[in-house]
């Protein structure tokens, strides 16, 4: 959706170039959230302009300085520098505090314009200024009343009312006397009248050197940098909320990419808490609990104590390495995201003993899954398409019947969801909105909640009874390629788990067992057909449209590898359940149109055979994905182009066969000359409905 970002400086010098250049890049690491616009707010405390000649020093804080800009964050950085030198502000200057807040947007309310961009504004003085992830749902009413109270708006976004409902509050109490309200104060009174998901960063022209971040529903984490690496080492955690007086970095974030680079050290903000950044120290309010002190008038909010933790994430994994775009490397990164997915969690005896698979995650609700009437998969795009190929083997494995949601269509419905089902979650970001509220939906009525998500602390993770993480490693590409081949392998592994008990099928785990372990050799051995796709590519780069046909395990694959093709690529592409060509899709197919027909060996390999034989009889041209070995026997003459993939225990073949169409898709999108880790209108976590 959107990424907030702030930094804050304690005690420690530094120049406007160094501070714009964190504000900067924090904003390139979360650009995958969106990027149709961005804005950045700094101080201009202190700061020399030049005024006919003379060295004028401007009264402290008066005019914090914003810019906000349609287009990505290099036309914010362009923009910037073009207008701190227009100002002559001198970039040498340095700053003992300085506090700075900053947003890339995906549009949601308001076309991407400037005056839709953030931060957002109280007014022309800038008293209140705020940068917001998130949909605040009851703006309207919000607005009305801030319009009789005399505020006008400039802006179409539901974000406006937030810095001027700040001032209204801050205005009020000043009113009737009371100078003393705090930051936290007036921030908790804005949150107390917000209906709908926020994450926020605030920043205050009454109170300089100080930040208030707030959440509710949107991810948000605070980064802290103890610049005495001796403090840094043993920093312990119930001293992050004294004033130490030490020099200190702090960092506010939608996602952990934005902070690694800085500190390992994060706090992961948690729904209702204010965390107050002030004299170097942080303060930690939790809204609607009913212990407060001093809260006067205002709002109750209590004091909580909360611990650091230590983020398990390498800088090398955010960074291209090198290849070109995040997107092509992640899908060579493939064989070593599948490895760490798997790590730990696959036991195997020796040849004559049985092997296991160990999710220490499921364990302690093994007995409530298995005795489930039903499981239900429930997600959004890639991640549904992922439990869409895993269910053959749950359902074969477990024996119990596996229904599939996807979540906006499951809560239009408000389809039955009862106590004896489990309902399983999956999601990359853990935060998607549609899934979070189906989740919430199944709470509600009962069911045992499962999470499969790539985002530990995600709210999925937190919010489900149990799950699995898939340990995929950042996925910075917004088109999913190796978070789908890992939800693939840990909800195989989650059928491998529940079916464990089952003596008749333990030939039959064990063969998948081995076919997990050799998983990662295999990946390799197709990720050797990038070159075949690239010249595929060249050869379908001007085509309107292409089709992909699968079925059983492989009906999936068409799903997903289609959705790779149009997201990225910009072409027309469907999947189709092969199953279906007759009663419909057959009318499309013509000696124009490409269509792949994925046909690997597994029990649907002689039925795709003769839909293969039935689209060639029609003059289909067409691209067959097949089994090693295969080609002779599965084309129907020499204008049919080939994909041939190794062959895999056959629940596993989607994970190979999805691998060169993710190839076609990243190659066909650089050859038509289009944004590959930043396809068109989208974005990686869609945190709105
Ligand atoms: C497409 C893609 C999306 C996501 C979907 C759900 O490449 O990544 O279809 O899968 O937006 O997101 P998550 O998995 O984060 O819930």
């Amino acid at each position: 959706m959107c990424g907030i970002f702030a930094y804050l400086n304690y005690r420690v010098n530094r120049e406007r170039r160094y501070i714009l250049e964190v504000l900067f890049n924090g904003l390139r690491r979360l650009e995958y959230r969106g990027y149709d616009s961005a804005g950045i707010c700094i101080d201009s405390c202190d700061l020399p302009t030049i005024s006919n000649g003379e060295r004028i020093v401007s009264s402290q804080y008066l005019n914090p300085l914003v810019f906000r800009q349609a287009g990505n964050i290099d036309s914010l950085v362009r923009s910037v520098y073009e207008e701190v030198n227009e100002t002559d502000l001198n970039l040498e200057e340095s700053f003992p505090v300085h506090a700075g807040i900053a947003h890339t947007r995906w549009a949601t309310h308001g076309e991407p314009a400037p005056r839709n961009s953030h931060p957002q504004s109280s007014g022309p003085a800038n008293e209140f200024l705020v940068v917001h992830n998130g949909v605040i749902t009851n703006y309207e009413v919000l607005k009305e009343t801030l319009v009789r109270h005399g505020f006008t708006f400039e802006s179409e976004t539901d974000t406006e009312i937030i810095p001027k409902l700040a001032k209204f509050v801050y205005d009020k109490t000043n009113e009737e006397g009371d100078q003393t309200v705090t930051f936290s104060q007036v921030i908790i009174e804005v949150m107390r009248h917000l209906e709908g998901a926020y994450a926020l960063i605030f920043k205050s022209r009454h109170y300089p050197n100080e930040l208030i971040a707030c959440k509710r529903g949107s991810p948000l984490l605070l980064g802290v940098k103890d610049l005495n690496e001796e403090a840094n080492r043993a920093f312990p955690d119930d001293k992050l909320l004294t004033k130490d007086g030490k020099p200190k970095e702090f960092f506010f974030s939608s996602d952990a990419q934005a902070l690694v680079e800085h500190t390992r050290k994060v706090l992961v903000i948690e729904d209702g808490e204010v965390v107050h950044l002030k004299d170097g120290g942080v303060s930690i309010l939790k809204f609607g609990c009913e212990k407060t002190k001093n809260s006067g008038g205002f709002a109750r909010a209590a004091s909580v104590q909360r611990a650091l933790s230590v983020l398990e994430m390498e800088v090398e994994q955010i960074n291209k390495g090198k290849y070109e775009h995040y997107m092509q490397k992640e899908i060579h990164e493939q064989p070593e995201s599948l490895t760490t997915t798997m790590r730990g969690r696959l036991i195997r005896g020796g040849s004559s003993k049985a092997k296991s698979v160990l999710l220490g995650g499921l364990k302690d609700n093994l007995k409530t899954i298995r005795r489930s009437r039903r499981i239900v998969f429930i997600g959004c795009g890639t991640s549904y398409n992922a439990a869409l190929a895993a269910r053959p083997i749950l359902e074969e494995l477990s024996g119990i019947p596996v229904s599939m949601e996807i979540a906006s269509d499951l809560l239009d419905r408000q389809a039955p969801i009862y106590r004896e089902d489990t309902a399983v979650f999956v999601s990359q970001s853990g935060e998607t909105a549609d899934t979070l509220l189906a989740l919430q939906y199944a709470l509600e009525n009962g069911a045992l909640c499962v999470g499969i998500t790539n985002t530990v602390g995600s709210a999925i993770a937190r919010h489900t009874h149990c799950g699995v993480h898939i340990n995929a490693g950042c996925e910075i590409g917004v088109a999913s390629t190796k978070a789908y081949t890992s939800q693939i392998a840990v909800m195989a592994m989650m059928a491998l788990v529940i079916g464990d008990d089952t003596i008749s099928s333990q030939a039959r785990r064990n063969a998948i067992i081995d076919g997990l372990v050799d998983l990662p050799n295999k990946v390799r051995e197709v990720l050797k057909l990038d070159q075949e796709m690239k010249d595929l590519a060249k050869l379908l780069i001007a085509e309107q449209s292409l089709l992909v046909f699968g079925r059983g395990y492989n009906y999936a694959t068409a799903l997903e590898g289609a959705l790779k093709v149009k997201e990225v690529a910009l072409m027309h592409s469907e999947g189709i359940l092969a199953g279906e060509m007759k009663h419909g899709p057959l009318a499309l197919v013509d000696e124009n149109l490409p269509i792949v027909v994925i046909a690997t060996r597994d029990g649907c390999f002689s039925k795709q055979q003769s839909v293969i034989q039935q689209l060639h009889a029609r003059k289909g041209r067409l691209i067959v994905m097949c089994s090693k070995g295969d080609a002779s026997s599965v084309c129907p003459s020499e204008s049919c182009r080939v994909i041939e993939v190794p062959q895999v225990e056959d629940c596993l073949q989607p994970v190979i066969n999805v691998i060169p169409l993710q190839l076609l898709a990243y190659h066909l999108t650089v050859l038509r000359g289009h944004n590959v880790d930043q396809p068109r209108n989208l974005a990686k976590s869609v945190t709105t409905q």
